[in-house]
């Protein structure tokens, strides 16, 4: 089984660690790092792993390094990592998570042609329905490559893009696209209490109808928008409420939210790195 070393075991890093030990990994091949102890205490207690305050020690030995930093800390952090990597006989994976930062800026940092794999989780993967878009740089193997498929499917669906720029559209589409479905939700139900319900009412009818559409959606042989138009009578209720979403001119307001939130994982890049 594959050892795997977690640099930064924060929201991310837990909710992938627990993900793959509700599948069965073995604690004892990971190990999470973090400056901060009481959190390590923590993740150790809950899930058995190992944990280290010091990033480099399990990083002499794994098979996978996870950087799971955030963006701003993520050069220093892999520079950090650089004499250790040099060391080893053979080089591990690197499979990063953090938004923005592209395979090349992470090779510069360790000034070696390793094997970089790019994901884009989403936070959904806290329980086990996240959705994560992966590239890999040229340096990965087919092995490699499947290893890091099996760690993000742990958490949800995990598919492939062909070209690195493509990361920044995962990161429109799923990456930030939670807090989008949580904005409507939140406008749901405040119309819902303007509308007379009462707000744990309103709650639960909204998350239950989103969570009942995407389960629906899933496992229809239709796509979305037919099975819009077929809850979508002439004449009917939910006509008048897409009309007006229509009018208000809701694609080209989702096209350009999608658009900024890409353009601002092309510019982190450039600040980060
Ligand atoms: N959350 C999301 O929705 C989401 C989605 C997609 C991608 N991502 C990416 O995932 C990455 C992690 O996000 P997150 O939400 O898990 O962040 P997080 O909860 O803040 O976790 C990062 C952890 O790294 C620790 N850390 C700080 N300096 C460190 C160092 N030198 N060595 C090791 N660990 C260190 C932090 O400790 P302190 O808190 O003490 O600083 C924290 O526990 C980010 O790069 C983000 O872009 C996040």
């Amino acid at each position: 089984m594959t050892t795997l070393t977690f640099i930064g075991a924060g929201n991310m890093s837990t909710s992938i660690i627990g993900g793959l030990i509700e599948q069965g990994y073995q604690p004892d091949h990971i190990t999470a790092c973090d400056p901060n102890s009481d959190g390590l205490n923590a993740i150790q207690e809950k899930f058995g792993i190992h944990t280290a305050t010091d990033n480099s020690i399990p990083s002499t030995t794994c098979d996978v390094i996870v950087l799971a930093v955030k963006p701003q800390i993520l050069k220093i952090v892999t520079l950090a990592l650089r004499d250790v990597i040099h060391s080893r006989q053979q080089a591990p994976m690197i499979i990063s998570i953090a938004a923005g930062i592209s395979c090349e800026h992470i090779q510069q940092w360790l000034e070696t042609d390793i094997a970089v794999v790019r994901c884009m989780p989403n936070t959904p993967s806290l329980v086990g329905e996240g959705a994560s878009g992966l590239y890999a740089n040229p340096y990965t193997s087919e092995q490699q490559k499947t290893i890091a498929e099996q760690l993000m499917s742990a958490v949800g669906y995990a598919t492939w893009v062909a070209e690195e720029h493509l990361i920044d559209a995962v990161t429109a589409i799923s990456g930030s696209a939670p807090a989008y479905f949580f904005l409507l939700m939140e406008a749901m139900i405040d119309a819902g209490i303007k509308q007379g319900l009462d707000k744990e009412s309103a709650t639960k009818l909204t998350l239950q109808t989103a969570m009942g559409a995407a389960t629906l959606a899933k496992g229809s042989d239709v796509d979305v928008a037919e099975l819009r138009r077929r809850i979508t009578s002439p004449g009917g209720t939910t006509e008048q409420a897409i009309l007006s979403y229509e009018n208000a001119g809701l694609r080209t307001i989702v096209e350009e939210a999608m658009q900024r939130c890409a353009d601002r994982s092309v510019e982190m890049a450039k600040e980060f790195s």
